[in-house]
């Protein structure tokens, strides 16, 4: 029966695009179609292969009612648009998606790449051309499967078809998995990653959505490693969204210009402003753009909400204080702005670390966490597992490691790492309550449970090996 249910579908989407390319033979989407981005189409070399690439979903404003995805295509093609629906009947809707025609290059072709001694480097050169699209789906319904493709109307050619859901009218408890660093060079070293989203995946299948934490490659400019990443979570990342906080390896060379062209986050953070500063490489000074537009957001769901920023330099403190401070009076204005019961914020580089050098987030940010009552910093970069006792005003608020109480203070946790590389840590801090220096090659990942009463938050291995477990409950 579901396998007639399923041929009968796919045949109402093929009469459905088919006829979506004669005017007048079917409603057009009510939802207004946008103009490409650019009309330079100047491309000359393509790679065989697939054409569509590194499609990945994400929040956009209310997720109960939108979504935004992205991907990347060869750039002959230059009609895309997404075409989605309930499956239930013949109506779809189509909407153009807006490209960006922007330059890339691989580092399988570049020697730079694996050097250390440049890590930062400025430059990359060009390969090729590639089309990065982007398009925000609204006015869906809440609670609802769609089914949806993406493709060119005028190659006729498409991708698969996927599904999504929005989020239930009420959302008492959901789940949420959350992941950091994969950082990889090589598809390899990526199967690690997959392993640990299917580990996680198993464990909560009814996940609303996944976080990753940032460095989602060693080294953002290189279009090949973001396919290692994109390719690993097949399967996950075109139906659940991911929604990531950059990382400081999203800040190399061409600074944050090839994150923002993978994700299209919720835009609430936008108009922070672009902020230009010189390589650490004087022989080297182009100008890096730290563009916070894109990075910076912030998202409900169900009774939570989540507050993402962007510490993505770890270069100089100097940098890092200026990035922050125009970063602050946002993070204000959107936490006094919430009524969610739990409030949650999202940073690569914590406020409180293993490395006492990173200590500028603790001081530029730290008295606004503490003024709004923000229940749980998630962190990265640290590539360890550590959870702070509840701090408030850099104290100590309670001994307890577990049945904490929301309100009284903050609980700052770096979760780890999702694929191969860990750090270890000797150094003594009096906020830290659980370190667990974990062996390299073991990743883990978190469980983020939330009632309207209650968080539970669990770290485990892959094997199921739960290394640390905490509950923080609402008193009213
Ligand atoms: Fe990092």
């Amino acid at each position: 029966m579901q396998g007639i249910m399923a041929l009968l579908r796919r045949l109402v989407w093929t009469l459905a695009a088919a006829a979506m390319t004669m005017p007048g033979m079917l409603p057009e989407s009510d939802l207004p179609r946008e103009k490409p981005y650019t009309s330079v189409f100047s491309a000359t070399s393509s790679n065989s292969g697939e054409p569509f690439y590194d499609l990945v979903t994400t929040f956009y404003d209310d997720p109960h009612s939108s979504r935004a995805f992205a991907w990347e295509a060869m750039p002959e093609y230059r009609n895309m648009v997404i075409q989605y629906g309930t499956g239930e009947s013949e109506y779809a809707y189509q909407l153009r998606a807006k490209a960006e025609l922007y330059p890339v290059a691989d580092a399988k072709n570049t020697e730079a790449a694996v050097d250390e001694s440049v890590y930062n480097a400025e430059y990359i050169t060009p390969e090729r051309d590639m089309l990065f699209y982007r398009v925000a789906v609204k006015n869906l319904e809440p609670g609802t499967k769609y089914i949806y493709r993406i493709g060119d109307t005028e190659k006729n050619v498409w991708s698969g078809f996927y599904e999504f859901t929005t989020e239930p009218e009420k959302t008492d408890s959901f789940s949420v998995i959350a992941v950091s660093d994969p950082q990889g060079r090589t598809a390899a070293e990526y199967k690690n990653y997959t392993n640990t989203l299917n580990a996680a995946k198993n464990d909560r299948q009814d996940a609303a959505f996944i976080i990753n934490m940032g460095d989602f490659t060693d080294n953002a400019n290189y279009d090949d490693w973001w396919r290692y990443f994109f390719d690993a979570s097949a399967g996950t990342k075109e139906s659940l969204p991911l929604m990531t906080a950059i990382g400081n390896h999203e800040n190399r060379g061409s600074g944050t210009k090839y994150y923002n062209l993978h994700f299209y986050n919720p835009q609430n953070g936008a108009g922070l402003g672009r902020w230009y500063k010189s390589a650490p490489d004087e022989d080297k000074a182009l100008p890096i753009i730290q563009n916070l537009d894109n990075t910076v957001y912030s998202f409900d769901y169900g009774n939570a909400h989540f507050a993402v920023i962007n510490t993505g330099t770890d270069w100089e403190p100097r940098s890092m204080e200026q990035l922050l401070k125009m970063q602050r009076l946002w993070l204000e204005s959107d936490l006094a702005r919430t009524t969610k019961r739990w409030k949650i914020l999202l940073t690569h580089i914590g406020v409180y670390v293993q490395k006492p050098r990173e200590n500028i987030v603790r001081e530029v940010l730290g008295s606004t966490i503490d003024k709004y009552g923000v229940d749980l910093v998630l962190e990265g970069h640290d590539h360890t597992y550590m959870r702070t006792y509840q701090m408030k005003n850099e104290k100590r608020v309670s001994e307890r490691l577990t049945g904490l109480w929301s309100g009284e203070g903050t609980v700052y946790s770096i979760i780890g790492s999702a694929a191969l590389k860990r750090y270890h840590s000797k150094e003594e801090h009096p906020y830290v309550a659980v370190l667990k220096n974990i062996p390299s090659k073991t990743p883990s990942y978190t469980l983020l449970d939330f009632t309207s009463k209650q968080l539970t938050f669990t770290e485990k291995l892959i094997d199921g090996t739960v290394i640390d477990e905490f509950t923080i409950d609402k008193l009213e």
